[in-house]
């Protein structure tokens, strides 16, 4: 196993989106309370007095939507100017990050992943839940105002539904060739809804590979991220395909993170919460830091038993009713 030494931050649990792989139609969320949510110095001070001493140097903010989260530029720059800072990034939507984009580069970040799930508006409004607005269009120019700030890498990710946007998948691994943008094919995941999970099931990325294999040639990329891809490359292209393959090769026994929910929830693993801590509640309890620091050292020595494979062993349904939005991807 990896060391453990990166810490998704869920800044905020909404989103402006209400994407139907990530929450179910129609569903009333219960929010976080608004004085539940961890403050930019509670934020601060984990990372500075948990997680760095831990050994931590990699965070990834995400939510629901974290650029909805107000004063995010001041907690990137927090982040960013911590001299144990090795990588910092954020994993968005992008519908709002035309205007953020430059104050966001300004402010120490380099790296961004956004979520394109398709390239055909029409297909785009469905997925993410009809809005009736031109979304796909605000979030293009999002991801081009990103690539002309110059964050790099700058990765898409896309959840391939079956019978939605597997279609597609050409046509976005291509979106890699002439840019150096890193296209991920992400296998749905029973979370979120498991209605649509049950109606649509999810596609090996295999198959993806062979499509793709079978039109241009794919060949394995000496690039690697330090996430749950599996990288390849078109010959010659400038940028990368990643698999993120959970359903079809589990890739818990290379876990090299924790998450960190909104209201200050730490989670050992993204599908399963055993021996969570609420770190909100323990810092506001005024309990000490090394007692709080302590219980998390505790928490990490059992992760490698924490994982996603209890699914297998027939003790779950295998399905999870948090949404993605709630967890923070
Ligand atoms: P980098 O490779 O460091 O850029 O990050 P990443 O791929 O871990 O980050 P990103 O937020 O883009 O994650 C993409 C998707 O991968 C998430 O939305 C999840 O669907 C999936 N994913 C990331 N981490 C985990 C994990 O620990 N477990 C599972 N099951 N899926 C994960
Ligand atoms: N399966 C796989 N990935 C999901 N995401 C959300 N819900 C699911 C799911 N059911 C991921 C997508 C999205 C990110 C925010 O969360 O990668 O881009
Ligand atoms: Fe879509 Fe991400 Fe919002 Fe979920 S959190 S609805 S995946 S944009």
């Amino acid at each position: 196993m990896p060391p453990v030494d990166y810490l998704r931050i869920s800044l905020i649990d909404r989103c402006n989106f209400r994407c139907t792989y990530c929450m179910p139609e129609n569903a009333a969320l219960q929010y976080v309370q608004r004085d539940d949510v961890l403050t930019d110095d509670e934020i601060l001070t984990v990372v500075r007095e948990i997680f760095i001493p831990l050994g931590f140097r990699n965070w990834r903010l995400t939510g629901g939507e974290p650029l909805l989260r107000p004063g995010v530029v001041e907690v990137v720059r927090s982040l960013a100017k911590l001299p144990e800072t090795e990588d910092l990034a954020i994993t968005t939507n992008a519908f709002h990050l035309a205007p953020l984009a430059a104050d966001l580069y300004a402010a120490g970040l380099r790296r961004l992943n956004i979520s394109l799930d398709s390239l055909e508006p029409e297909i785009f409004e469905q997925i993410i839940g009809n809005q009736g607005r031109d979304r796909w269009g605000q979030v293009w120019e999002g991801i081009q105002t990103a690539h002309r700030v110059g964050f790099n890498p700058l990765k898409l990710n896309v959840v391939v539904i079956p019978g939605v946007n597997d279609h597609e998948v050409e046509a976005l691994a291509a979106l890699s060739i002439e840019q150096e943008w890193h296209v991920r094919f992400i296998e749905f995941m029973p979370i979120g809804n498991p209605e649509l999970f049950g109606a649509r099931a999810w596609i090996p990325s295999e198959e993806l590979r062979q499509r793709i294999r079978q039109r241009w040639g794919l060949e394995t990329s000496q690039v690697r991220g330090n996430g749950p891809a599996d990288v390849f490359q078109i010959p010659g292209a400038a940028g990368t395909l990643g698999f993120i393959s959970q359903m079809s090769e589990c890739f818990c026994d290379r876990c090299n993170r924790m998450r960190l929910s909104a209201d200050g929830w730490l989670r050992p693993c993204l599908l399963n919460e055993t021996g969570q801590i609420n770190l909100r509640q323990g810092l506001r309890d005024g309990i000490a830091i090394a007692t709080l620091r302590a219980q998390v050292a505790e928490l990490l020595a059992l992760k490698p038993e924490i994982n996603f494979k209890a699914r297998e062993s027939g003790t779950t349904t295998g399905h999870y009713h948090r949404t993605m939005s709630q967890i923070g991807g």
